[in-house]
C-alpha cells in the first residue's frame, strides 16, 4: 500500500501485510459521547462487536515488537480493555488530562453533582510480551551474543586453565570464589555476560604469547568491539521502543488547543498525538492511523519523520487530513523531535 496517504475507507478493508506496522494510534469513535460517528450502533453490544474486531485486526497488523494506543472515554474504556486484554499485554492505562482552560472551567460547574469529566482514557499495549523486558534483560538470553561468546569460550578453553586460574595468573584478580571476573567475560553460558574491556582483553592476548603452541584471541579489541556494538544496536532495534528520556508517568496532563478546530468535532491535541510518536516509534517506522479523523495522528507522523497510513469513512475529514499531512511533508520541520 502507498504510505504517506489517509484512504477514504473502513479501515477494516486495509491491505496491510500482517505485522507490518510499528505503532498504531487508533482514537475510535467512543460511542454516543460526541460527534455524527458515535451514534451509528443502534446498541452498545453492537457497538463492542466491532470493537472486538478492530482488535483482532490490529493483531494481526501489529509487529511483534509494536504498541497500540487505543483511545476512550472514561466511562466506557473498561469496556474495550476487556476486549483488548485478551489479545495484547497492557502497559498503561493512562489518564490524559485535558488541561485547556475551557475544558477547565466545568471544574466551577455547580450543576453538575459529579466531579468534572477532564480527562480521557489511552491504553497502551504492547504485542509479544517477549520483547517487553527491558535491554539489560534481553542481553541475557542465551542466544544474545552467542558468536562473540563462543569465540572467547573457545579461545580460552584450549589454554586448559580454571577460572580461578586465569584470575589470578592472567588477569591478576584475586577473587577466590567462583568463576570471577573470567567467567563473568569468557563463559559461552552466563546470563549476566559482560563484553570485556580493552584492558583484560588485551592482558589475555598477551598471555597467549606464553603458550608456545597455541596463540590465542587474535582479533583486534577494536574489531571485536565494534562486531560487539554492531549486535547490540540490532538487539536495541528489535526491541519494542520506548523512550524513557520523555518523562511522563502515567497520567499527561496537556491542553487541547485543536477543539473546535481542523473541521472536526473531535481532533487530538498535536502535542500529545507528537509525544506518544516520540515515545512508542522510531524514525522512519509506519503508523498505522485506522480513524483519521482530521488527521492529526498522520501530519504528526510526518512531522516526526516517521510513515504513516491512514483510513477515514468521512470523505470531508479524508481531503482534510491529506492536506494537513501534505502541509507538513511541503515545509519539513526544523524542530521535529522538540
Ligand atoms: C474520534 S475521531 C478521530 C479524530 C482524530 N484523532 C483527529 O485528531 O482528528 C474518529 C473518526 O473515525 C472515523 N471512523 C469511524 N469508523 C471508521 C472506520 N471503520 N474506518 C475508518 N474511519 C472510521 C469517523 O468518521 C471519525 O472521523
Amino acid at each position: 500500500m502507498e504510505v504517506n496517504k489517509i484512504y477514504h475507507s473502513d479501515w477494516m478493508n486495509n491491505n496491510l501485510a500482517d505485522k507490518s506496522v510499528q505503532l498504531i494510534i487508533a482514537d475510535p469513535p467512543y460511542y454516543k459521547v460526541k460527534g455524527d460517528f458515535d451514534f451509528v450502533w443502534k446498541t452498545f453490544d453492537d457497538y463492542l462487536q466491532d470493537v472486538e474486531r478492530w482488535a483482532i485486526e490490529c493483531k494481526r497488523v501489529l509487529a511483534d515488537n509494536g504498541t497500540l494506543y487505543w483511545y476512550g472515554d472514561a466511562k466506557n474504556i473498561a469496556y474495550a480493555q476487556i476486549i483488548f486484554d485478551k489479545h495484547f499485554n497492557l502497559l498503561n492505562s493512562l489518564v490524559w488530562e485535558n488541561t485547556n482552560d475551557h475544558k477547565q472551567q466545568i471544574r466551577f460547574n455547580t450543576d453538575l453533582r459529579t466531579f468534572a469529566p477532564l480527562t480521557e482514557r489511552i491504553l497502551v499495549y504492547s504485542n509479544e510480551m517477549g520483547w517487553d523486558t527491558p535491554l539489560s534483560l534481553v542481553y541475557q538470553n542465551d542466544n544474545c551474543f552467542a558468536e562473540i561468546k563462543e569465540y572467547l569460550y573457545s579461545e580460552t578453553e584450549a589454554l586448559k586453565m580454571t577460572w580461578k586460574e586465569i584470575n589470578r595468573d592472567l588477569l591478576g584478580t584475586t577473587f577466590e570464589g567462583g568463576g570471577g571476573r573470567a567467567y563473568n567475560m569468557l563463559s559461552r553460558t552466563r546470563t549476566r555476560w559482560d563484553f570485556p574491556d580493552e584492558e583484560n582483553y588485551k592482558k589475555l592476548q598477551k598471555s597467549g604469547r606464553f603458550q608456545k603452541s597455541y596463540e590465542q584471541l587474535k582479533k583486534e579489541y577494536e574489531q571485536l568491539k565494534k562486531e560487539y556494538e554492531q549486535l547490540k544496536k540490532e538487539y536495541e532495534n528489535m526491541m519494542r521502543p520506548f523512550n524513557n528520556e520523555r518523562y511522563y508517568g502515567d497520567v499527561i496532563r496537556i491542553p487541547n488547543y485543536e477543539t473546535g478546530s481542523h473541521e472536526h468535532d473531535t481532533p487530538k491535541p498535536e502535542k500529545l498525538t507528537r509525544e506518544i510518536i516520540l515515545i512508542s516509534s522510531r524514525p522512519n517506522d509506519l503508523i498505522l492511523v485506522p480513524f483519521a479523523g482530521s488527521g492529526t495522528e498522520c501530519a504528526m507522523a510526518i512531522k516526526e519523520n516517521r510513515n504513516f497510513i491512514g483510513f477515514e469513512i468521512n470523505e470531508k475529514h479524508v481531503n482534510y487530513g491529506n492536506k494537513r499531512a501534505d502541509n507538513i511533508k511541503a515545509q519539513p520541520s526544523l524542530f521535529a523531535g522538540s
